[in-house]
């Protein structure tokens, strides 16, 4: 979250834990998830601590706003269970200013015998965990959506298998023909 700057849209805010943590450089802050549990949940974290913020329905696939409206998008273990990733990055350059900022947060596929064991739970942990996928080459669909990646890192973390290694960091969206 330290990297986010300016106008900030949080996708998959999930219950909005995340709002405790954004960073005095955010000038405003706009939310979109699909749950509306969890945006209500959201709304009452929000005004306990103070955040305004503008949380809306929506998925990650059709981001209810317009072209460039945000310089800086989160997404915090969102994209592991998104059902259309490239199209969730796609939609994020859209909304983002060229060299906006995607701040991330997400659990990626291993190298490896641990990519390979993911590869094979896959499908039992997704139906166990609501839609999460943990072999996700998240870096390398970045890449392929328009961004520069080479502010992304993968960290070890003390999350147990197979949610790990996490990616953390932040891509900026290239302009286009970059
Ligand atoms: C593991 S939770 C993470 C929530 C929050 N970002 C956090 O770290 O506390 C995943 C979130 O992604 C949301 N989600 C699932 N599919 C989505 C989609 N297609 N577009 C946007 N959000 C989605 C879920 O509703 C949930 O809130």
């Amino acid at each position: 979250m330290a990297h986010a700057t300016g106008r900030l849209l949080m996708v998959g805010l999930g219950p909005g834990t995340d709002l405790k943590f954004v960073p005095p450089a955010v000038t405003s802050v706009a939310a979109v998830e699909p749950v509306a549990a969890f945006r209500r949940t959201a709304s009452r974290l929000a005004e306990r601590h103070g955040v305004a913020v503008d949380i809306v329905g929506g998925t990650g696939e059709r981001i209810p706003f317009p072209d460039s409206s945000f310089d800086s998008v989160h997404v915090g273990l969102v994209l592991c269970s998104v059902d259309d990733v490239a199209a969730t990055l796609g939609e994020i350059r859209r909304v983002l200013v060229p060299r906006g900022r995607l701040v991330v947060l997400e659990h990626v596929r291993g190298e490896g015998a641990t990519g390979r064991f993911q590869d094979l739970v896959a499908g039992p942990w997704s139906w166990f965990a609501s839609g999460c996928h943990p072999n996700r080459r998240t870096v390398d669909a970045i890449a392929a959506a328009g961004f520069d990646t080479t502010a992304l890192r993968r960290v070890r973390t003390p999350v147990p298998f197979p949610c790990k290694p996490h990616l953390q960091g932040f891509a900026t969206a290239l302009e286009d023909g970059a």
